[in-house]
């Protein structure tokens, strides 16, 4: 092997050369978002846990004073530093409200960290699904009703978790379903990952801890500018105990923590709660012209909630809908970069979507209306060759729980032959996004018939090796 190759470094650098415009995460756009100072001292401030600099597992010094600005900031009664994502938020704060053996109500569609969490903890799964618009082939959200039929068939169920916003910026009315779970006794959680800008602007959908969350969670290098695997977790209230959430987090985080993670929170949580309001309305408005400007040449967006289960829609969001140009949303993601050097953050078989954040400049916002007009001349096609996908809304009959099925042995069998074996791992296909199995579940007839039916028709499977392999628990 030839040792004087760097494939990642030299690959990074390729990407950096060739000038892509961002429209995925970090938040911070290449650098955008931060200060010279910040940037320029990089290599010099990732330092250890020298006396001053305090400890990010027992903080007392400048990261209890940079914790407790964010706690201010964003409405919470305390705030924790997270070096590991929102994964590890997810994890402990799922963990500190559930005992092992006990349950937890969560929506279908949320990220696989849950899942994680349910093993990690043996805590069982009580599954709600959220609402699909066929039409336009979107996941929504879950509705109060469901979350209030889920608590009165489950009165011993821990609590409830949503997932708000969703990859799509749809919101759940988390006021309401927080007075449904207060009242019956229950907490909420809520995986806030992609809305950790929300605190910031009057202009953008409530925080769930403003609407009563009693933990959330919030990726800031999703939308803030702070780097990649950066977060917080959020707590208000008494429902759960803190300082089992503070073991967690020490168990669950590296004891080497990363200072130049920890300050770009500081620095995010500075930004946005200084200059957040000015740069997310200039930003908002900007996005509302390049709205109007999209859908002049063309291109429809999902701007407007028409769902009584979607309270809100984040502006900052930019979805597209590449329906009409005859393309799906994964060939229109290819052509803008290879063709206009714009990356998106994801798409799908209709859909893409942009990550659009306080770095974002004018002329990098102006680049979407040109890329658009670009992929209208030269893709309009007269024919419209999509299919419509449908699901089912059933939730598959639940064998073991995921961590039975997870500490199983395991085989890889085809999935058309799969029928009446168990699910170990999360099996799935976009469109939906959602599982449509999750691990522990049986396979059935009819499930196996959906994934290839949306298969055949271009959709992508997860949890699917080589495009017909999955696991399942072994006989
Ligand atoms: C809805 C949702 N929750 C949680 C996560 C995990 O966040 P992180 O990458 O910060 O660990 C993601 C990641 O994409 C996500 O989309």
């Amino acid at each position: 092997m030839i040792q004087e190759k760097m494939p990642l470094v030299e690959r990074l650098f390729e990407y950096i050369k060739e000038d892509v415009t961002r429209y995925h995460m970090p938040g911070h756009k290449g650098g955008k978002g931060f200060s010279r100072q910040i940037l320029d001292s990089l290599a010099q401030m990732d330092v250890t846990e020298v006396p001053e600099l305090d400890n990010l597992h027992n903080p007392q010094g400048p990261i209890h004073k940079a914790q407790r600005l964010a706690a201010s900031a964003f409405g919470s009664d305390h705030t924790w530093f997270l070096v590991n994502g929102s994964t590890v938020g997810i994890h402990a704060m799922i963990l500190a409200a559930c005992p092992p053996g006990s349950s937890l109500i969560v929506p279908r569609n949320c990220h696989k960290s849950v899942i994680n969490a349910l093993i990690m903890g043996d805590i069982s799964p009580i599954y709600i699904l959220p609402e699909y618009d066929e039409d336009r082939e979107l996941v929504t959200q879950v509705s109060p009703q469901a979350v209030k039929d889920a608590l009165e068939h489950n009165p011993h169920v821990r609590g409830v978790l949503l997932v708000s916003p969703n990859y799509y910026g749809m919101c759940a009315n988390v006021q309401e379903i927080a007075e449904i779970v207060h009242r019956a006794g229950k907490v909420l959680l809520v995986d806030e990952a992609h809305g950790a800008h929300f605190p910031f602007s009057p202009k953008l959908p409530s925080s769930a801890g403003k609407l009563g969350a009693d933990l959330w969670v919030h990726s800031a290098h999703k939308t803030l500018p702070s780097f990649t695997q950066t977060a917080y977790l959020h707590i208000k209230g008494h429902r759960v105990d803190k300082e089992r959430i503070s073991r967690i987090l020490s168990i669950n985080q590296t004891s080497s923590p990363s200072y130049i993670f920890m300050a770009s929170l500081d620095w995010a949580r500075y930004i946005m709660a200084t200059r957040g309001h000015e740069l997310l309305n200039n930003l908002i408005d900007n996005l509302d012209k390049i709205h109007d400007l999209v859908k002049e040449v063309g291109i429809g967006s999902v701007r407007k909630s028409i769902w009584p289960e979607v309270e809100a829609l984040d502006p900052t969001r930019l979805v597209l809908d590449f329906k009409e140009l005859g393309l799906t949303g994964y060939e229109a993601e290819k052509i803008l970069r290879e063709k206009e050097r714009l990356q998106i953050e994801m798409s799908d078989h209709r859909y893409g979507i942009f990550i659009c954040t306080v770095a974002d400049t004018r002329s990098d916002l102006q680049k979407i209306v040109q890329t658009c007009q670009n992929l209208c001349s030269k893709y309009m096609k007269n024919k419209n060759i999509h299919f419509p996908m449908s699901i089912s809304r059933e939730i598959p009959k639940q064998m073991m729980s995921p961590r039975q099925a997870f500490y199983s042995k395991t085989q890889k069998i085809p999935l058309n032959e799969s029928q009446g074996r168990i699910a170990a791992n999360t099996i799935g296909a976009y469109p939906p996004g959602i599982p449509r199995y999750c691990p522990g579940e049986l396979i059935e007839k009819n499930g196996i018939e959906e994934l290839i039916s949306i298969h055949k028709k271009g959709g992508i499977l997860f949890g699917v090796e080589q495009e017909k392999y999955v696991d399942v628990v072994a006989e």
